[in-house]
């Protein structure tokens, strides 16, 4: 699809999309086609329940005489509400009205909107990001669909004062969509097709774009004594592989800001092997990998003013001959001991060799992990938000804003001595499981936290927020990518600012 930007000019052919904000105050485009369609937009949007707010909609089939198809009435709310983010949910819910009518080209009309603090050509931009977001499919292994169960739509045109500026605009937000759009991807791609070789082969493609990407294999990270990482590897004929990635667009030594990702191809739990029902679910358990290749593919395409590294820690868990069992203690990079009492309690023994390698080697500002670590996160906070937990709170605070912005919600959950204590065993440094009940998502940040030092480090939890059942308005049912457009957000505002 082709997202394009031109000065106004009141479309006649086609379909054309208009604004009307709440109290149905019709935009300035919405009033002069109004004029030329004598009346019909002000009588639609007074006859219906429409009232302008936002997520609300009207067709109006373009009456005879017309050269227009239809016109399409979307509502934007009250101006003061209109937020980048606000404007994102109103181009995806645009994309999803206006995707699969039959047309091939929409026009958007952006015109001021009282009260909103943005120009008409942020507007415009904003809301071209929203539509693009929506618009992502996984559709390659389709083979069979028909033209009309796909959309019809190849280009969509926002009219707009200022295009030019509005085209500079959605420049960097494109690049994050492509972000977004290759995080979805990997999300997406089933087991036998992504595993930790293919990963990290995609991961390498990233070169191309000016970052700079390092695959260490089983023997590497034996040498570096990733004992805890290669233990959940063992039961798999997938070569387990760390990759690196490293974008320098900020200052020459600055210390880099760093994003780990859990990268776990397929989770069958291992020798504590889950339940058949819904293990399918296990092949987006590489969702924070995904994430921060995605992101790092982002902030190298808007060529961020940061210095920020990448690593993802790949390992497929399956149960073998050669599978580690429960009770085996393992040697972490650190040099702590990890009694293992579950084998599907995995991600944690992949980050926290990942973690360490990488504040040992980077020195890092701050470190980020994301993972699909625990169903009990999804106990807590349900789909809607991402559990966070943090040795730091300026970089909750931060990272919470960032995902209010940008619409992917935090909620910072708590760390402390107390729940440090139930990880102690009575053979190693430390287990797997606390073998209790209850905190399951603390205790297994609690076990991160033993790896990152006094680094100010923060997790996100995000088992539940990383596939989604239903659409949401810039995040079609699927893999959401959900923290890509977080930390891009996070990056922008506190390191390139
Ligand atoms: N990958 C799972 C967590 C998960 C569950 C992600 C559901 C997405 C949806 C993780 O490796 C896991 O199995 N965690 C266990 C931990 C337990 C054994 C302490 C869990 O949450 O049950
Ligand atoms: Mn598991
Ligand atoms: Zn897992």
């Amino acid at each position: 699809m082709k997202i394009a930007f031109s000065n106004p000019s009141v479309a006649d052919t086609g379909i054309v999309c208009v604004a009307v904000a709440s109290g149905r105050k019709l935009s300035d485009s919405a009033k002069t086609l109004d004029k030329k369609l004598k009346g019909a937009i002000s009588r639609a949007v007074k006859v219906g329940r429409f009232e302008g707010k936002k997520g609300q909609s009207v067709v109006i089939p373009a009456p005879a005489g017309s050269k227009l198809d239809a016109v399409h009435v979307f509502g934007v709310g009250a101006g003061k509400e209109l937020s980048a983010g606000a404007l994102h949910d109103i181009g995806g819910t645009l994309y999803a009205m206006t995707a699969r009518t039959g047309a091939a080209k929409i026009a958007i009309s952006v015109d001021k909107i009282a009260g909103c603090k943005l120009v008409p050509a942020d507007m415009a931009a904003e809301l071209a990001f929203g539509y693009r977001l929506r618009s992502y499919r996984f559709d390659k292994y389709r083979t069979k669909l028909t033209d009309d169960a796909k959309p019809s739509v190849k280009s969509a045109t926002f009219l707009v004062e200022g295009a030019a500026a509005a085209r500079k605009a959605f420049g960097d937000l494109d690049k994050v969509a492509d972000g977004v759009f290759f995080t979805r991807d990997l999300v997406s791609e089933p087991a036998n097709i992504l595993y930790p070789e293919t990963l990290a082969k995609e991961a390498r493609t990233l070169s191309k774009h000016g970052v700079k990407v390092e695959v260490l294999g089983e023997a590497q990270m034996r040498k570096l004594g990733m004992g805890a990482l290669l233990g959940v590897a063992q039961g798999s004929v997938r070569e387990p592989k760390m990759v690196v990635m490293q974008w320098s667009g900020g200052k020459g030594k600055e210390a880099p800001v760093a994003f780990i990702g859990k990268g776990v191809t397929f989770d069958t739990g291992g020798i504590s092997i889950k339940p058949a029902g819904g293990m399918e679910d296990m092949k987006w358990d590489m969702g924070g990998a995904g994430v921060v290749v995605g992101l790092m593919k982002a902030l190298a395409g808007r060529k961020a003013k940061v210095n920020a590294v990448g690593l993802v820690g790949l390992v497929e868990n399956m149960p073998d001959g050669n599978a580690q069992r429960p009770g085996d203690i393992v040697t972490s990079m650190s040099g702590q001991t990890i009694e293992v009492l579950n084998t599907d309690a995995e991600g944690r023994l992949v980050l926290c060799d990942v973690l360490h390698y990488c504040n040992k080697r980077f020195k890092p500002k701050t470190m980020i992990d994301l993972a699909t670590l625990t169903g009990a996160i999804i106990i807590c906070l349900g789909h809607e938000r991402a559990g966070m937990f943090s040795n730091d709170d300026k970089l909750s605070e931060q990272l919470s804003e960032a995902g209010d912005a940008v619409g992917e919600k935090l909620w910072r959950m708590p760390l402390g001595d107390e729940y440090d204590k139930m990880i102690n065993s009575d053979v190693a440094d430390m287990k797997n499981i606390s073998g209790g009940r209850g905190a399951g998502s603390t205790t297994a940040a609690q076990f991160l936290q033993r790896f990152v030092g006094d680094t100010p480090w923060a997790h996100l939890d995000i088992a539940g927020v990383t596939w989604s059942k239903k659409d949401a308005p810039t995040v079609p049912k699927g893999g959401t990518a959900f923290g890509v457009r977080l930390l891009d957000r996070y990056v922008r505002d506190q390191w390139e600012a």
